[in-house]
């Protein structure tokens, strides 16, 4: 393995930076400083050090939080050239790194990422119901009667839907949503940023859902509305399980471990 390609697996530095620092002299190779980037290592018998601190290969499973913009595709890499979501998640440090499911092109919020993939199956599966939250900005306003047919469970083209908790926001929970949902669709590709300025609450008689749902159907959410004849003009993912996205920049990530890890991993065992 080229000796840059080691230290930004290693999380010494991103690949640029790692490169910096072997032409700054303060990388070693079993004692030897290495300028040349071309160098090879083998990591299995190799001592990498950076100013003289001995770097390793992390072999624990890393599992992290995005809070995806719109017009960015949930994939590792997108024939079409279009962005994607591998450019926003460290894969330099984490190689095995992959999402724990998708977003639409335009839905925005939470995408987990796991090496792990075990976790990541566990978590997709529809026999362990982990609770995803999403706001949507809705056409309408949906009537108590509509809401109880979507918390009753809905006939979609696939089958009917399992029992979803759902409420219209008003007031400050829903200027908060709304805040946070036009905050992320706002960044990312040029088109997406066209596509916000759309974005207006008060526009039709517009309104702000909450809904939490089991499953992970495709375009469930937005289906699911447009059913009862309230078509999602944007979707947000606040919370998968007990991960909530919290105040994380739109495009950023963080990782999750201790406590949340842990949380996560018990919502699969109930
Ligand atoms: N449901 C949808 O309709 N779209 C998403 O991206 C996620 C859930």
């Amino acid at each position: 393995m080229r000796l840059q390609k080691f230290l930004a697996r290693a999380g010494a530095a991103s690949r640029r930076g790692s490169e910096n620092l072997m032409t700054a002299g303060r990388v070693t190779v079993n004692g030897i400083t290495v300028t040349e980037l071309g160098s090879k290592v083998d990591p299995r018998i190799d001592e990498v050090a950076v100013d003289g601190i001995v770097v390793q290969l992390s072999d624990r499973p890393v599992t992290l939080a995005l809070n995806k913009p719109s017009g960015v595709v949930t994939t590792m890499s997108d024939p079409q050239g279009r962005p994607c979501v591998a450019s926003l998640v460290p894969t330099d440090r984490y190689p095995g790194l992959y999402p724990i499911g998708r977003l639409d092109l335009d839905t925005t919020g939470l995408l987990l990422f796991s090496t792990d993939g075990e976790l990541g199956h566990a978590l997709l599966h529809p026999k362990k119901h982990v609770e995803k939250r999403y706001i949507a900005l809705v056409e309408g306003k949906p009537s108590e009667k509509e809401l109880e047919r979507l918390r009753a469970g809905i006939e979609l083209d696939d089958g009917m839907t399992l029992p979803a908790k759902v409420e219209v926001l008003a007031g400050e929970a829903a200027k908060r949503a709304f805040a946070d949902l036009t905050e992320t669709a706002r960044q990312g590709a040029p088109a997406s940023r066209e596509y916000a300025r759309k974005l207006d609450l008060r526009a039709a008689r517009r309104s702000v859902v909450s809904i939490r749902i089991h499953e992970g159907r495709k375009r469930q959410v937005r289906r699911m509305l447009e059913a009862v004849g309230h078509p999602v003009v944007h979707l947000h993912r606040t919370h998968f399980g007990p991960i909530a996205l919290g105040a994380l920049e739109p495009g950023a990530w963080r990782e999750i471990d201790g406590e949340e890890l842990a949380a996560l991993s018990s919502a699969l065992r109930r």
